[in-house]
């Protein structure tokens, strides 16, 4: 894996402040503590190419057939993400590229679309890298502005997985017509029913995690007997916002509780969170929402922080993409996970960054051209209707 995040973040203390809000509303209500603010320079684009250049560099060079960027901060109507960041690293011709689109689910279209490329065996051999990235916009002074972020993940995904081997043919999928989060063509930022966006996103958990819960139960992955969710090591959720994952895990107990008949209480429910979900949450906490991201940031956060502990255990995972899609899935810790992990370098990418006052952020979020700061990848303006890119 490799991530990257843009270079200038807020507190998020600094913006309750600056809004005439409780702090604790924030940070305990919301579970955040800092976000990453993107300038113009900083686009999807950059951000993903990045991402992907650091995947590569850490798992070393392989052959690739196939690179997918799930975003939903796509910069053309027609262009991918993807042929952008093949150009700009001089990936090979002979490859598949293209985007996946579904609001934070698409990242994991692009997940499952690799993982079944492979097991099919038309993979041959090759390995694919999968992207997400986006900026995530609600607009200053709403209620959704202490949920933005911005950031991208990148994975290679292949036949000999060193972090994470995914099982094949189990996830569980929930899907239904909603509009709880969309935006239109044309606007830079998010429309969004928060509190409904909330009942979606448990709703579809509720019955992903089901359909995942049955088919690992039959495959012998999991017993069918007590709180089937007890036995995975750990659990990462989609995480718009921290709080959302306590209120995810809530749901997916309750889920158990309710098929086994046996009475939870709110003590096992908290004692649960706090040693299968909390450590994912740290990275998540100090970036903000990241769309397509979130969900795999999340977990390179439970493997930062759970180490070599985690290796031969088993991981729940739960993709939301407003609209609304889902789907929960499973794999198990690979032995060299923890190289893998250090190699992302998550601690050294979040501390290389340089905290902003928010009359900063209020200026850089009115900007519609780019700084001009010399950064690894950087989009620089657009001429003749092409979108022009620097490396640095
Ligand atoms: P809000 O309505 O201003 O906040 O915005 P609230 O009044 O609901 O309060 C939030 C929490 O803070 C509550 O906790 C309060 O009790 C608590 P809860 O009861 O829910 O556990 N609180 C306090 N705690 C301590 N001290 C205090 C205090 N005051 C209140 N003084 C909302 C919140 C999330 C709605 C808003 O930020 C928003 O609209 N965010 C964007 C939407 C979103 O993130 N939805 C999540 C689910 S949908 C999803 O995940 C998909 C998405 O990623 C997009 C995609 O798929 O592409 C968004």
């Amino acid at each position: 894996m490799g991530v990257a995040v843009p270079r200038r973040y807020i507190s998020i203390e600094d913006l309750a402040t600056a809004r005439g809000v409780d702090p604790a509303k924030y940070t305990l209500g919301l579970g955040a503590r800092e976000m990453a603010v993107a300038e113009p320079g900083e686009d999807t684009v950059a951000l993903a190419a990045l991402a992907a250049k650091r995947a590569l560099d850490a798992t070393g060079h392989r052959e690739l057939g196939m690179l997918v960027v799930g975003t939903e901060t796509g910069v053309d109507h027609s262009k991918p993400v993807a042929s952008y960041v093949h150009g700009l690293l001089g990936l090979p011709t002979t490859m598949r590229v293209f985007d996946t689109q579904h609001a934070c689910y698409g990242g994991t279209a692009g997940v499952m679309a690799a993982m079944e490329w492979i097991a099919s065996g038309a993979a041959a051999g090759r390995a694919a890298l999968v992207v997400c990235s986006d900026i995530a916009r609600y607009g200053m002074r709403t209620a959704g502005e202490p949920t933005q972020g911005a950031g991208a993940v990148a994975m290679v995904i292949a036949q000999d997985p060193a972090m994470l081997e995914l099982d094949v043919g189990i996830s569980g999928a929930a899907s239904t017509h909603v509009h709880d989060f969309w935006r239109p063509l044309g606007q830079r930022e998010a429309q969004v029913d928060g509190h409904y966006s909330m009942q979606c996103y448990t709703e579809a958990l509720a019955t992903a995690y089901r359909g995942w819960k049955t088919r690992a139960i039959a495959r012998e992955l999991v017993r069918g007997d007590g709180l089937a969710s007890e036995q995975l090591a750990q659990i990462c959720y989609h995480v718009p916002f921290c709080k959302m994952a306590r209120k995810a895990h809530v749901q997916v107990r309750q889920c158990d509780a309710s098929d086994a008949g046996i009475a939870d209480t709110d003590a096992a429910v908290a004692a649960s969170f706090t040693q299968q979900v909390e450590p994912s949450l740290s990275a998540c906490s100090r970036v903000g929402n990241i769309y397509t991201g979130s969900l795999y940031l999340a977990l390179l956060g439970a493997l930062d922080i759970g180490g070599r502990a985690l290796a031969g255990k088993r991981v729940g995972m739960f993709s939301y993409g407003s609209g609304c899609t889902s789907e929960f899935f499973s794999g198990v810790v690979g032995a060299r996970a923890a190289d893998m992990v250090e190699r992302a370098q998550l601690a050294g990418v979040l501390a290389d960054r340089e905290r902003i006052t928010i009359d900063e952020y209020e200026r850089i979020m009115t900007l519609v051209t780019p700084m001009g700061q010399p950064g690894p990848f950087l989009f620089t303006g657009v001429a003749e209707h092409r979108r022009e890119y620097a490396r640095g």
